[in-house]
Order: C-alpha cells, then sequence, then structure tokens
C-alpha cells in the first residue's frame, strides 16, 4: 500500500517539479522520500534556494510560511492545515507588540519558531542552530528581547551571561520532559550520554553531555565515539540518528515510561496519504500578503546574511 502511495509522490513529483522539504521531526516515511531533510536553518536554506516550482513542505505551519516568505514566487503547500505548533501560538501577536514596545531600546531576537507576524517585529530571527553564535556577535550591552521560548532564551542567557528580556513561550513537547525522569533513565542506564535539544527546560539540560539543534546532535552523535545515547528531544530525529549509526543504540527520554509524549502531535499529522493529496490538488497553499511577506522577510534574511558571514553557513 506505502509502496504503490510512494510511486504516485515521486511520478507528481516529477511532473509538478515539485520539491519536498521535511524536518527531522517528521514520520520515518517522510524523511525517506524527502528531497531534502533538514532542521529549521537548512530547510530555510533550501527553501530559499530550490528552483523547483513547488514546494511541499513537511513540517508544521510557521516553515511553510518561512518557505513563502524566502520564496514568494513560489507555490508553497503543506499536507494538513492544523499542523501548528504550541510555541509559535504562545506568542500573539498585540501583547507581544505591546511587549516590544514598551522596551524600545531593546533588539527583538525572535526564534524561527514563531508566525509571519511576529517575524514583523522582530529584527532578528534566529534558530537553535545559529542562536548562539548570532547573540555572541552582538555588543555586550546590547539591550534584547528573546521571543517566544524561555527555555532557549534561558539558556543563552546562561552560556553568554547576558540577560536578554524572555517571552514566556515554550514548546509543549521539550517543556514536558523532566528532570525527575532524565535522571531516573540516567540511573538506569548508566553508559547512556544524554544529549538534549535546547528548549528543553535548564533543570533537564543540566544533566546533558551534549546541548544543541536538531542538526548538531546528528552531527555530535557521529562524529562521537561514545555508542549509546538517551535522546531529549522529539522522537522523529532518532530515525536519522539510526540510519546514521546503526551499531549505536539510542533510548528516547519521555516524561514517564508509558507515554508517547515526545511526539510533536502537529509534526506527526502529516502522513503519506495526505502528502499524495497535497501534491495531486496542490492543496494547502499557504497564501501571505505582499506587505507581510516584505516585513517578515527581513529579519530572516538578516540571519541567514549574518550566519553567512559567521560562516555557519555557506
Ligand atoms: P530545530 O529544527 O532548529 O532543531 O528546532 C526544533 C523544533 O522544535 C522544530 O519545530
Ligand atoms: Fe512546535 Fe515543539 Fe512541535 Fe517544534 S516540536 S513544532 S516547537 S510544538
Amino acid at each position: 500500500m506505502n509502496s504503490e502511495i510512494i510511486k504516485e509522490i515521486i511520478k507528481l513529483k516529477q511532473q509538478k517539479n515539485a520539491v519536498l522539504l521535511a524536518h527531522y521531526y517528521q514520520i520515518a516515511e517522510i524523511q525517506d522520500i524527502a528531497d531534502y531533510i533538514g532542521d529549521s536553518l537548512n530547510l530555510a536554506q533550501a527553501a530559499q534556494a530550490t528552483n523547483a516550482d513547488l514546494i511541499l513542505f513537511c513540517g508544521v505551519h510557521f516553515m511553510g510560511e518561512t518557505a513563502k516568505i524566502l520564496n514568494p514566487s513560489k507555490k508553497v503547500i503543506i499536507p494538513d492545515l492544523n499542523a501548528g505548533c504550541s510555541l509559535a501560538d504562545s506568542c500573539p501577536y498585540d501583547d507581544f507588540k505591546a511587549f516590544r514596545d514598551a522596551h524600545p531600546e531593546h533588539l527583538v531576537i525572535s526564534y524561527i519558531n514563531c508566525s509571519a507576524q511576529i517575524k514583523t517585529l522582530s529584527d532578528i530571527i534566529c534558530t537553535s542552530g545559529n542562536a548562539l553564535q548570532l547573540v555572541n556577535s552582538l555588543p555586550q550591552e546590547q539591550k534584547i528581547i528573546f521571543a517566544p521560548d524561555r527555555n532557549l532564551g534561558g539558556y543563552l542567557n546562561r552560556i553568554t551571561g547576558r540577560n536578554m528580556l524572555l517571552w514566556e513561550g515554550t514548546c509543549e513537547v521539550h517543556e514536558l520532559l523532566t528532570a525527575e525522569q532524565t535522571l531516573k533513565l540516567k540511573l538506569q542506564y548508566k553508559d547512556y550520554k544524554l544529549i538534549a535539544h535546547p528548549e528543553c527546560n535548564a533543570s533537564v539540560l543540566e544533566l546533558a553531555t551534549f546541548i544543541g539543534s536538531t542538526q548538531a546532535m546528528i552531527k555530535y552523535v557521529k562524529q562521537s565515539s561514545d555508542k549509546k545515547f538517551l535522546v531529549a528531544t522529539e522522537s522523529g530525529i532518532v530515525h536519522q540518528l539510526k540510519k546514521d549509526n546503526p551499531n549505536k543504540d539510542f533510548i528516547v527520554v519521555t516524561t514517564d515510561e508509558t507515554c508517547a509524549c515526545n511526539d510533536c502531535q502537529y509534526m506527526k499529522l502529516n502522513t503519506l496519504e495526505k502528502v499524495l493529496h497535497s501534491l495531486q490538488t496542490e492543496e494547502y497553499e499557504i497564501i501571505l500578503n505582499e506587505d507581510l511577506i516584505e516585513k517578515a522577510k527581513q529579519p530572516i534574511v538578516r540571519m541567514l546574511e549574518m550566519s553567512r558571514s559567521l560562516g555557519l553557513i555557506k
């Protein structure tokens, strides 16, 4: 059944000169048919660079928006319009505008996991793959608002010695992981090294051997001589970790032994059937007005330019 769907998806992709971009949090079957798989930073670059006529973005809504903003002449579609993000939702436009306006001397750095409207209120966008270097490239005395993820912002404050003002948003997947459960697993699996995404809260991060973006964790595990890892992030990453390291062992950290709570409910809305439907119908299109695109584009382009000049991307 899946093989028929996959054949049809490949045929339609060719016919329509479409590119399928997928985040590492997608189900394994979608990761395996993607033309390009990456974390938020890689995917933003791929969306900007593509020559395809149609971009099918398998991730969540804000990622589709980012692709449209960076490449507005292309048609961008996503398989399920309900694929949102708790972190993006935790930062409503009016509230954030009032917060920003109350701090006019502050530069606004927003994590890419936010709506296009929030991007228009931001000076620089960052991802977990470049946040540290972007923040470090700014003068120490520069006042900064960091939004919307308080965990990533808190982590950056701790390692840079800054005092950025933080918006109180969280990712529901990473926020649910607790130090108690993580510690329990560490005691149970003593020879496993903990790797964690900076969207986890501080008490989990304190237990980690390595902290980094999705791509950084994948790179770290590949280069590490260690063979066993506890993984504190969304479950989808394990597919790539296993592919790259068939002889290494991975245990995902969850809130308790029984739950699948580190599956992002939004990322996992996308299925092969929906990908096929999306290619057949060219639904659901990301439509943004020109003014919004123009304003939201500036801080994203600034991020890409700064990342290039810092040697983080090509
Ligand atoms: P990265 O892709 O930057 O690691 O972010 C993880 C995430 O939560 C994406 O929704
Ligand atoms: Fe949003 Fe968290 Fe899901 Fe990423 S994993 S899309 S930040 S809810």
